[in-house]
């Protein structure tokens, strides 16, 4: 089996700039990763709020710490910009790559030991003002990852050509490919939503999820399965098994009208990974990857997984 490293030096020459980061990103993972599994106080509220609003946990923080000093020591990248972080925090302006991330995903799953993870979107350095560098569509990333720190720890990887699945050896602490080209189902019987916040969806969702709801008895004429994990990440790391579609609408709460996960750094690198394996990711009707973004921190509405059943949604007219 390859690990990350053999993976990464297949790409050669031209791609050394990302050998360089995700050989730095991935010591960064596994430290985070042997941290939580040792346990400790990483839930406690440390911080102000973070750039959109919610409370900053020690492990946010670490992670974003720990994933800054690896962007750095890779020395090739100029700009790195984190959900942490109100503004992108300059490199050097002369490195061929940009970082967008979301250093720790799952928030709210970090005390009670359920997989969380962080999420990477890489970018061509477009040259001018760095505080806008990461103000590119999904479109031209070079590269897109996420790992899951759960009961394994995992990573999903793109640089355009597949998403490859790799599983972090804690013996050796190294990442070895375990599935080269993962494909997701075209269909599927499976959802993911915070069913909690159905009074607030917009009519079209609601009639969406009250057809899935519906099953045999309903416009769908089988019954559907939900789970829910609420970390991005291992949702999305179920549907690259199994199949499934994940949903995070806009709704009519305060700030919530494009939903809460954020373009740059979550929607676009798992939209970038979910088509290079077959999958399907909009915001209701538009490809993700094709969004122009107008700021760093903007939210946008999520729906992504099994083809079939994404295109299906389009005709509820989100
Ligand atoms: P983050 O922890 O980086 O803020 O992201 C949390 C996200 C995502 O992981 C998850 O799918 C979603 O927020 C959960 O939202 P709810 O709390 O509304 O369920
Ligand atoms: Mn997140
Ligand atoms: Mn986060």
């Amino acid at each position: 089996m390859d690990s990350l490293d053999t993976r990464l030096k297949i790409l050669e020459p031209e791609n050394k700039p990302l050998i360089e980061l995700f050989n730095a990103l991935a010591v960064a993972a596994n430290e985070i990763s042997v941290r939580i599994s040792r346990g400790g106080d990483f839930g406690s509220i440390i911080g102000d709020e973070n750039a959109d609003g919610d409370a900053q946990k020690a492990l946010d923080v670490l992670a974003d710490e720990k994933f800054l000093e690896a962007a750095t020591g890779s020395k090739v990248v100029a700009a790195y910009c984190s959900e942490e972080q109100d503004h992108a925090v300059i490199l050097d302006e002369s490195a061929p790559l940009v970082v967008a991330i979301d250093p720790l995903d799952g928030s709210s799953n970090i005390d009670v030991n359920v997989s969380i993870g962080t999420i990477i979107s890489v970018l061509p350095n477009p040259g001018g003002d760095l505080q806008q560098a990461v103000i590119q569509s999904g479109e031209r990333q070079l590269a897109a990852a996420f790992f899951v720190y759960g009961p394994q720890t995992t990573l999903f990887l793109t640089t355009g050509k597949g998403t490859d699945l790799f599983r972090l050896d804690p013996d050796v602490g190294i990442f070895v490919m375990i599935e080269e080209g993962v494909l997701i189902p075209e269909e599927t019987s499976e959802y993911a939503i915070n069913a909690s916040n159905a009074r607030r969806w917009f009519p079209p969702m609601q009639r969406y999820i009250g057809d899935l709801i519906l099953g045999e008895e309903g416009p769908r004429e089988r019954n559907f399965n939900m789970r829910w994990i609420g970390s991005l990440v291992a949702d999305a790391g179920r549907i690259f098994n199994r199949g499934g579609v994940f949903l995070y609408p806009g709704d009519n709460r305060p700030n919530y009208e494009t939903g809460r996960l954020r373009l740059i750094y979550e929607a676009n690198p798992v939209s970038f990974l979910i088509e290079q394996a077959h999958g399907a990711a909009t915001d209701g009707s538009n490809r993700i990857l094709e969004i122009m973004p107008k700021a760093i921190h903007e939210r946008v509405p999520f729906i992504f997984g099994s083809k079939v059943e994404v295109s299906w949604i389009a005709n509820y007219e989100l």
